[in-house]
């Protein structure tokens, strides 16, 4: 095949035999190396696993909702079943059956959904799901007799014990209570859990999330009274994992923990941050003096100073509404971010540090080296870290590092074989990268 794009290869090489001035390196190997990653190491995950399992003796759930609050969804569910999950969670059909499709069979529960969804797919993949209306167990229940399941669907009752977010109130807890038991004695579904969600878990001073447990044993009694009797009651995130050990119950749902930052203000469990997201300078340039930079110019140069270009952005989950006090990590030193961040790219203010083109330049890491954490990310952008995490883009390639064992082969070919983002090429070289 003798493409266009062929005969313009040969006609530029040709052009470059005559111009000395091309650079013989390039000319023969450009870098296809990705200019922005988030590198994420699978061995902190797996520490952070381990960690919580060793504080609890119920099972432990790791939730993957949002690719793995951004880590990637199946390195992660893989390397948190390999040390001490048995349970995964997420939030919605696609994610479960994503799961599936890539092979992972371990016990998953999904939470928000229409009440008129198809829930099929969901009760043959033998995925459980959530229920917090009596109009969501008719549609699982109609699904069930739609799609001539095998079994019936595996269902998990929501009770809202004071977070007033999901879940049923405790006025109509009754009512869904009594379906279940009704849909359960005709076989369409199983009531395996009954569960409710803290909203003050990571202050553990407060007094709500006692008085949520409080009224999550009045939910367990209405239902085994009207016969229910549930394997599974799942209550605590990561913060009551670590901090309200009578909140464990039978399960655990373990979410920002696993990625490695501590839950509970003011306390550390020695949680290890699994991210690190990181660039690399794509310009350098010397200003004087009163230059001013990035839109609206409303940041000024005190002195004769370097400024580094970095090609990430709002557009990759770099907030945009981050305080003066924002820092990346560059040649060793923490730097000032200068003026707005744009869309795909902001500047560095790195002062009279030396500083070329390529090198790297880390907003957040785990903080070994003296680079930011996503933790500080969220001070500055008056956030919380789940958000900082969770926002790095598709367009950021995400490489994983210290898998056991290596991500490679099989693993690797499921990841590009479930992902749109990667086409339905296995990636090689570069492992698992996302977009
Ligand atoms: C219902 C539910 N359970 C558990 C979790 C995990 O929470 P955390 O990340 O605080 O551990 C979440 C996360 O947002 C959630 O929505």
């Amino acid at each position: 095949m003798t493409s266009h794009r062929a005969r313009n290869a040969a006609d530029l090489s040709r052009l470059a035999q005559r111009k000395p001035s091309i650079d013989e390196e390039l000319l023969d190997s450009p870098s296809d190396e990705p200019f922005a990653e988030a590198v994420v190491d699978l061995s902190a995950i797996g520490h952070n696993v381990e960690t919580i399992a060793g504080q609890t003796s119920a099972a432990v759930m790791a939730v993957v909702k949002a690719d793995a609050f951004g880590h990637g969804l199946l390195p992660v569910a893989r390397t948190a079943l390999a040390s001490g999950a048995t349970w995964l969670g997420v939030t919605s059909a696609s994610e479960a059956l994503t799961l599936r499709a890539a092979g992972v069979d371990a016990p998953t529960l999904t939470w928000l959904h229409r009440p008129d969804e198809d829930f099929g797919p969901l009760i043959v993949a033998d995925v459980d799901v959530s229920a917090s209306s009596v109009a969501h167990l008719r549609g699982i229940a109609a699904s069930a007799a739609r799609s001539r399941a095998a079994r019936p669907a595996n269902v998990h009752l929501k009770v809202d014990s004071g977070m007033s977010r999901n879940g049923a109130m405790p006025s109509e807890w009754p009512a869904l209570v009594t379906a279940a038991a009704e849909f359960e004695r005709e076989g369409w579904l199983r009531v395996r859990g009954i569960w409710t969600h803290l909203a003050t878990a990571d202050e553990p001073r407060r007094p709500e999330a006692t008085r949520q447990l409080s009224s999550f044993d009045d939910a367990l009694k209405t239902a085994g009274a009207a016969g229910l009797a549930p394997d599974l009651r799942h209550v605590a995130n990561s913060a009551a994992t670590l901090a309200i050990p009578e909140s464990h119950y039978d399960l655990v749902r373990v979410g920002i923990a696993c990625y490695g930052v501590e839950p509970v203000s003011g306390r550390t469990y020695g949680l290890r941050p699994a991210m690190t997201l990181s660039a690399r300078a794509i310009l350098v340039k010397r200003v004087p003096a009163g230059t001013g930079v990035s839109y609206g110019l409303d940041y000024t140069t005190r002195r004769a100073s370097t400024l580094a270009l970095v090609p990430l952005g709002y557009a990759d989950g770099v907030p945009r509404n981050v305080t003066p006090d924002a820092r990346v990590w560059m040649g060793g030193q923490r730097h000032r971010i200068a003026g707005r961040i744009s869309m795909d790219q902001f500047v560095v203010d790195v002062g009279n540090t030396r500083v070329d083109m390529g090198d790297e330049i880390v907003l957040f890491g785990p903080g070994d080296r003296g680079e930011p954490t996503a933790s500080h990310w969220a001070q500055w952008a008056d956030t919380n870290p789940h958000e900082i995490l969770t926002r790095v883009g598709p367009r950021v390639a995400r490489r994983y590092v210290n898998a056991d064992p290596p991500i490679g082969g099989r693993q690797s070919e499921a990841i590009a074989a479930v992902d749109p983002m990667n086409g339905n090429e296995p990636t090689t070289d570069r492992e698992s990268a996302h977009g």
